[in-house]
């Protein structure tokens, strides 16, 4: 996703918010057993049948794949059972919010000097009680800087400020962590730089070498932690995703080329369920070209927002389900792809409330899980996919 749009329609956005929060509407507990007869109704040919009641983690580990979701301190510790669903689902967690420099109501780096760990800990711990894996999001990114970075950053201090900060937040976990999202979207067809690096501050002050030398860093203060570069925009067939998937494996291609310690392609997936633009074979080329580097893929930061589909619920809900079975059917073939991380677990905590929300203010419907905690036919598609995968 742009951010920089995204984060400008934010305000705009925001007056209808309250409008949109608790709007949610109840599925039936017993989902999951009762999808063939409504999903008949819509596509006689398509499945969503399962076996078993195995969680999503399960699923995963079976075939030697991690799942788990994104989690924001203010939600699991405002809801007791959103916190057990979690617990139940995911073998691996990685903060929304809370390892950015800042973000949202928290601010890893309130200032030049300091950091707070507090909630990132408290999410860290919360996975160590129920043996969740932790990831990282994210170390250098050119969104979610603090404004006082804005004032005082420059060319003269920028390499200390992007050294003390990945050795001191990487220190602070290491050895408790799979893998750091170290340098997250630095690619931007749009800026027409000869190399696709997108502008950012880091771009700006260090030049393009600062993607090396982050990796460089981040092995220094976690030997253990697959080290990864995530970026959005590479999942349809479409010249800008096309534009984007090339630019990533240059970049890859350089970066290997450099000896730089870097592990793993992270694929965001933020996908758009009224988008019919994706093409299994194109992706899935793409997956064995980089796997064919001799890295890992993780999915990062799958969702499918449903915000410009008809109002109709199962339609909806279908629609979307469709997208991601399509979609992790394609990714799983790929036997390099080691984990999937959804952007959220249930409806009722998601970003697309805020940044893809629809016209019509009825609530998104985007996770596998609605607002309720029930799962939706998403979590059938998603847990078919983990089932039909081949094994690592
Ligand atoms: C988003 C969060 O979900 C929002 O709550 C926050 O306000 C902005 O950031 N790509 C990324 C994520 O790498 O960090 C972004 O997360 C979504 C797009």
């Amino acid at each position: 996703m742009d951010n920089n749009k995204l984060l400008t329609r934010r305000n705009t956005l925001k007056l209808c918010l309250p409008a949109l929060v608790g709007m949610g509407t109840a599925i039936g507990a017993n989902f999951i057993g009762e999808l063939e007869p409504t999903l008949a109704l819509d596509n006689p040919k398509r499945s969503s049948s399962l076996s078993g009641n195995k969680s999503l983690k399960e699923r995963a580990a079976a075939k030697g794949i991690i799942f788990g979701s994104a989690v924001r301190y203010n939600d699991l510790t405002s809801s007791p059972g959103y916190a057990k669903l979690i617990a139940r689902e995911c073998g691996i967690l990685v903060p929304e919010w809370e390892l950015k420099w800042v973000c949202g109501d928290k601010a890893l780096r309130p200032n030049a000097r300091d950091f707070d760990f507090k909630p990132a800990d408290w999410i860290a711990d919360f996975g160590r009680k129920n043996k969740i894996l932790l990831r990282g999001h994210t170390l250098v990114w050119h969104d979610s800087l603090p404004k006082w970075f804005e004032e005082q950053a420059n060319a003269k201090n920028a390499e200390l400020l992007l050294r003390t900060h990945i050795k001191t937040v990487m220190g602070h976990y290491a050895g408790k962590v799979h893998s750091w999202d170290v340098v997250n979207e630095a690619l931007g067809w749009w800026d027409r730089r000869p190399d696709g690096l997108r502008n950012t501050p880091w771009l700006k002050f260090l030049g393009k070498d600062y993607i090396d030398l982050s990796f460089r860093l981040a092995a220094e203060a976690d030997p253990n932690a697959l080290l990864t570069y995530n970026e959005f925009g590479l999942d349809y067939n479409t010249p800008e995703d096309e534009a984007k998937r090339q630019a990533v494996l240059k970049l890859l291609r350089y970066l290997k080329s450099k000896g730089t310690p870097i592990h793993a392609l992270g694929i965001q997936a933020h996908l758009s369920a009224e988008i019919s633009t994706f093409s299994q074979q194109k992706f899935r080329k793409f997956l064995g070209e980089v796997a064919s580097l001799g890295l890992k893929i993780m999915i990062t930061e799958l969702d499918v927002a449903d915000n410009k589909l008809p109002l109709d619920l199962r339609k909806r809900d279908r629609t979307v389900a469709r997208v991601y079975e399509d979609y992790l059917s394609a990714a799983l073939d790929e036997k390099a792809v080691i984990m999937v991380t959804t952007w959220g677990l249930s409806d009722r905590y998601t970003w697309l409330s805020e940044f893809a929300p629809r016209k019509d203010r009825a609530a998104v419907r985007p996770l596998p899980f609605d607002r309720n905690l029930q799962p939706k036919l998403a979590w059938n598609a998603i847990a078919r996919a983990f089932d039909r995968a081949p094994k690592r």
